[in-house]
């Protein structure tokens, strides 16, 4: 959703804003703006439209005047279309502003300030600009005094970054719930919505804490908590390398994050290997975190949901423990039963979306202890959760998550081999064995990717198909939910996955002459009932294509097209189903024509319920 980037220092600020926008592109958007403090006039220049990035940068080519500070935004609407008006930065008087989140009681506010037939557009950010300039005017340009007083009035989340003509070389800002993220390098002082914008001028960066205002000036950096008090801000360092979030020479940032998922995988469980066995200390994960919990609840959106359907299976199986697995959009308003003994595990890349972030809060508040499995370091729900685990994937910037699910998995599996151990269901052996098999994945993955043309191949089959579907039995089924969201988001094509068993309960009615269907079998105990509920599609025209573990192809390819896997212990075979599944979303997408790293209404980061 909304990227933001402001830069005050030595360098020409359109161009640094402008970069950063790009970089912030992946979140999602449908208009894009900047505005640039003149520091002769002391007059802000706002340049905004709707549309790419690349539409701004060409209307920037109209401007030349120079400016070493400004502020930046990418806008995914919510309040009012995505037209020029109400494209950010907005201006209110001497204050021009960008926003991310959504004021709440921002008609209240028209009213109480008097704003009916000034604003020029319909968005609740403008508003916001408004308040701020008229408390501006009244606290005799006291700006921190204005914000303070401002943000008191404010309903909802926002992460505000303001200019005020009269400093044009510093930036003002303050959030609620919408991250923020600033640093001071050699180029000068910065603040973006997440660190991608940053890293390609330093990996040290730190999250402005909520209610405390931040100052920027070229040299120098000041956060003040709302007493005035001055605090210290507390850097991170992103393991992230200062060029990881470029594409390296792949048209898509999908192919290079998926082909990225062997080290990635690596640098998960790697360091949380100790002598063969599982180990959070690194981490400082308490083992009473896993003993001391009777039930387990996964929180969750779209793919990391699905990372946690997989966790699932393997809890029933191997701890037979109570699990649920709750869509965290539903999960709020359907009276949860958590407490002191539920362990909830919130997961997401982002670290950022806010259904999962509020039901973090609600379980603090039954008194459950939470764990977040996360990908951005210093993220809201990292910073929220007692506990965390970072996936250690790097940046992922295409918004169909791909290195970011499977390295959720690994974490997963990493703390049921824990769990089987400190509960003695596994025997250090046994616990050994696992842990050995799961170092295998991503020599099993880089074999599956060095199969991707056979992939490619696979996928122009379907590139003409309304609907496909995809199934699969126990951990296929739960895998073939993320192939199938993966297919859909990036291609536009209608595909369902389902249970196989549950096809003639009513699906199968939609299988037709030619219907494409993806089958994965890779489990040994279910899998002649797999291949009859295979042959059952097929008997009605289907057209199947069939992902299966190596070592029970020789039969089946005599029948069907088939893509073999690497053989692995039927556990780990999530592992190189996924990356297949993912190569063939991604080839459908890219033979089709389409932005893949873009599709159309997603967003990378989900800051809205
Ligand atoms: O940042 P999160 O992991 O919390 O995001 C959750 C979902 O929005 C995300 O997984 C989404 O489903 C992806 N577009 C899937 O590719």
């Amino acid at each position: 959703m909304c990227g933001i980037i402001g830069y005050t220092g030595n360098k020409e600020a359109k161009d640094i804003l402008l970069q950063a926008l790009t970089l912030l592109e992946y979140r999602g958007y449908d208009s894009a703006g900047i505005a640039v403090s003149d520091e002769e006039s002391k007059k802000t220049q706002i340049i905004k439209c709707a549309g790419r990035v690349h539409d701004l940068e060409e209307k920037c080519k109209e401007e030349s005047n120079h400016s070493v500070c400004g502020i930046g935004h990418t806008r995914w609407a919510t309040h009012g279309r995505g037209n020029d008006p109400n494209a950010h930065p907005h201006p209110g008087g001497s204050v021009t502003l960008v926003h991310n989140g959504i004021i709440e009681n921002f008609k209240e506010l028209i009213q109480e300030f008097h704003l009916k037939g000034s604003l020029k557009s319909e968005t609740d950010s403008e508003v916001a600009a408004a308040i701020i300039n008229t408390l501006y005017q009244e606290n005799g340009k006291d700006i921190k005094k204005a914000i303070n007083e401002a943000i008191s009035k404010l309903k909802g989340t926002f992460a505000l970054v303001i200019l005020v003509e009269e400093e044009p070389d510093t930036i003002y800002s303050v959030r609620n719930v919408s991250p923020i993220v600033a640093t001071l390098c050699d180029e000068g002082a910065m603040l973006a919505s997440d660190v991608t914008a940053l890293c390609q001028f330093t990996n040290r960066y730190f999250v402005v804490p909520e209610y405390h205002i931040l100052e920027l000036h070229p040299d120098c950096l000041h956060l003040w908590n709302l007493f005035g008090v001055e605090k210290e801000p507390e850097y991170l360092v992103a393991d992230w390398e200062l060029n990881s979030a470029e594409k390296n020479g792949y048209p898509f940032y999908m192919e290079k994050e998926i082909m990225e998922q062997p080290k990635a995988i690596e640098a998960t469980i790697a360091p949380r290997i100790k002598r063969g066995l599982p180990d959070f200390s690194v981490d400082k994960v308490p083992d009473s975190v896993f003993t001391k919990c009777d039930r387990i609840c996964v929180v969750a959106c779209g793919t990391a949901m699905h990372a946690g359907l997989v966790f699932q299976s393997l809890v029933k199986s191997v701890l037979h423990m109570h699990i649920d697995v709750e869509l965290a959009s539903e999960f709020m308003y359907s009276d949860p039963v958590i407490d002191k003994k539920t362990l909830l595990i919130a997961v997401s890349q982002s670290g950022e979306t806010i259904d999962t972030l509020e039901a973090v809060k609600y379980a603090r508040k039954q008194g459950a202890k939470s764990l977040a499995i996360i990908n951005v370091k210093g993220s809201s729900i990292a910073r929220e959760s007692d506990y965390v685990l970072y996936t250690n994937a790097g940046p992922e910037i295409a918004v169909a998550s791909t290195k970011a699910y499977t390295t959720q998995l690994a974490m997963f599996y990493l703390i049921l081999a824990r769990m089987a151990y400190l509960k003695k269901i596994y025997k250090p052996k046994e616990t050994k064995a696992f842990i050995s098999e799961l170092s295998k994945v991503p020599e099993a993955m880089e074999a599956v990717l060095k199969k991707r043309h056979e992939i490619h191949v696979a996928a122009r089959e379907v590139l003409e198909a309304k609907d496909l579907f995809m199934i699969g039995r126990g951990l296929d089924h739960s895998l073939l939910l993320e192939g199938s969201l993966k297919l859909k988001e990036v291609s536009y094509i209608h595909s369902e996955a389902y249970a196989s068993g549950e096809l003639k309960h009513g699906p199968i009615a939609l299988i037709t002459d030619r219907t494409p269907v993806v089958a994965v079998a890779t489990q040994e105990k279910i899998l002649h009932k797999e291949i009859s509920n295979i042959r059952e599609v097929r008997s009605r025209g289907a057209k199947v294509l069939i992902f299966v573990k190596e070592q029970f192809a020789k039969d089946l390819e005599k029948e069907f097209s088939v893509i073999k896997l690497p053989n692995a212990r039927d556990e780990m075979m999530v592992f190189s189903a996924s990356v297949a599944l993912q190569l063939f979303a991604y080839y459908v997408s890219s033979d089709k024509g389409f932005d893949v790293d873009k599709p159309r209404n997603l967003a990378k980061v989900v800051t809205v319920e």
